[in-house]
């Protein structure tokens, strides 16, 4: 049994808005359950936690922040070393550099060592949980898994869908596709802490058939995961409705394949109406909103009021590489800001809402886990859950130890860790209960150590 001492900071698991705990000097105790796993036995005060738990290993942070691993709701790992890639909006940038990056992940090998890097990426950052994309490429999936496998990173990926309107070197074929899935959900779905995800890139490149058979397969195994992309981009959206004229809406073509459903998630979802939305509510798929992606291609603004009102459950991404950092607080800053934003994404005006950091944080930790169906697993601290979690040190980084000091309230200084932190503050990450090494960190005099386990 192990116990961690600092301020600590979680919410409820299975709420669709955020119900926080906070107690500046607290116990968080783990053990191992009977099948091994490490869970969370108690949370609290630390002189009661002290008396009921007198033989843990304590490990102290005081000092430090205590808080559940972050969840990323939609990255691409092969965009890795996409970041950073200027270009006018989504589909020039699919073309010019996301699709050629992609066609090196048919090289296992090339596959490794990118996954190699972005895990590393992760969890040095404080994710310990990803949806994450692969290639066209079974190879691009066991690599990853592979590699989250062995470093403990609890992580749920699929191989890409895209029979047509694709180039040669990442175009699949459609009954090799499907094919393809089901030999990965069956080699990778439920192995330790590790999921498979059925993933149709978008509709614009999956022919009827390809998206017949995904929801097919999506009916057949109801706890593996759907993930792709709806309603990103204007021109995104004129292609689909030229595409699939008969449908309502963008959203609608993926609800006739089956593909909307309880652990299905959907990256972007901006231009989406109120018939989308309730038909979201109604089914159970999510959005991962992503919101540097939305800002960095110039896709829009998600409409974070509406979906409040609609009910459309949704946490926060990266969507790297269409997103340009690894790191939630760039995320939970830029979501703030879109939050703020003054005109829906269709364009019209509205009021924009002010999200708090305890919004934003429970966006990317159990609001999250809660999109994924994972509620009470991950992204929170209470009782029963994994023992997935950061220690968080404000004086890592003089600005935001200045301002926190001075906070008035919890409310002030939680924002000002949405606003000022970066992975200069993530002293540790754990997962499963173990702290996590990576092989390229800086150290505590600030030398960059590559390629090496510290
Ligand atoms: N739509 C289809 N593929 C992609 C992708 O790789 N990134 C983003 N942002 N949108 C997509
Ligand atoms: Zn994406």
């Amino acid at each position: 049994m192990q116990a961690w001492r600092g301020a600590i900071l979680w919410f409820d698991p299975h709420t669709d808005e955020p119900h926080v705990h906070f107690e500046p000097d607290s116990w968080l105790v783990t053990a191992a359950d009977a099948d091994g796993v490490q869970r969370v036995v108690a949370v609290g005060p630390a002189d009661a936690l002290r008396a009921a738990y007198p033989d843990a290993a304590v490990t102290d942070c005081r000092g430090c922040l205590i808080a559940p691993g972050f969840i990323d709701l939609h990255i691409h790992y092969p965009q890795t070393d996409v970041i950073g890639s200027p270009a006018d909006g989504l589909l020039p940038w699919l073309e010019r550099y996301t699709f050629p990056h992609e066609a090196r992940f048919a090289d296992a090998d090339h596959a490794a060592e990118v996954a190699r890097f972005f895990v590393d990426e992760l969890l040095r950052h404080g994710v310990t949980t990803a949806l994450a994309f692969a290639t066209s490429h079974p190879v691009s999936v066991d690599a990853l898994l592979i590699e989250a496998g062995a470093r403990g990173l609890r992580c749920i990926a699929g191989k890409v869908l895209q029979d047509r309107h694709s180039p040669d070197g990442v175009r699949d074929e459609t009954e090799r596709s499907l094919a393809d899935t089901e030999a990965l959900i069956a080699r990778w779905h439920g192995r330790g802490r590790l999921g498979y995800a059925i993933t149709p890139r978008f509709a614009p490149s999956c022919s009827d058939a390809q998206m017949r058979g995904a929801g097919e397969l999506a009916g057949r195994y109801p706890d593996v995961w759907v993930q792709s992309h709806v309603a990103e981009n204007v021109d995104e959206v004129r292609w689909v409705r030229e595409l699939y004229p008969h449908d309502r809406s963008y959203l609608a073509v993926y609800e006739r394949f089956g593909l909307l459903r309880p652990r299905a998630v959907y990256a972007h979802g901006i231009y989406l109406d109120d018939a989308d939305r309730a038909l979201l509510a109604q089914t159970g798929a999510a959005i991962a909103v992503s919101p540097t992606s939305n800002l960095f291609l110039g896709s829009g603004f998600f409409d974070y009021a509406a979906a409040r009102a609609g009910s459309v459950r949704h946490g926060l991404a990266s969507d790297v590489g269409g997103g340009m950092s690894f790191n939630p607080f760039v995320t939970m800053r830029a979501a703030y800001t879109v939050s703020r934003a003054t005109v829906r994404g269709d364009g019209q005006p509205k009021v924009g809402l002010s999200l708090s950091a305890v919004d934003l944080w429970w966006q990317h930790t159990a609001g999250a886990a809660r999109a994924l169906g994972l509620d009470g697993v991950i992204g929170s601290l209470a009782p029963g859950s994994e023992a997935d979690f950061v220690v968080l040190d404000a004086q890592a980084i003089p600005l935001l130890a200045r301002r926190t000091a001075q906070a008035a309230s919890l409310a002030e200084w939680l924002f000002a860790w949405v606003m000022l932190a970066d992975e200069r503050v993530v002293r540790q990450v754990i997962v499963a209960g173990t702290p996590v090494q990576t092989h390229h960190f800086t150290d505590a005099s600030g030398a960059l150590h590559v390629g090496s386990v510290s």
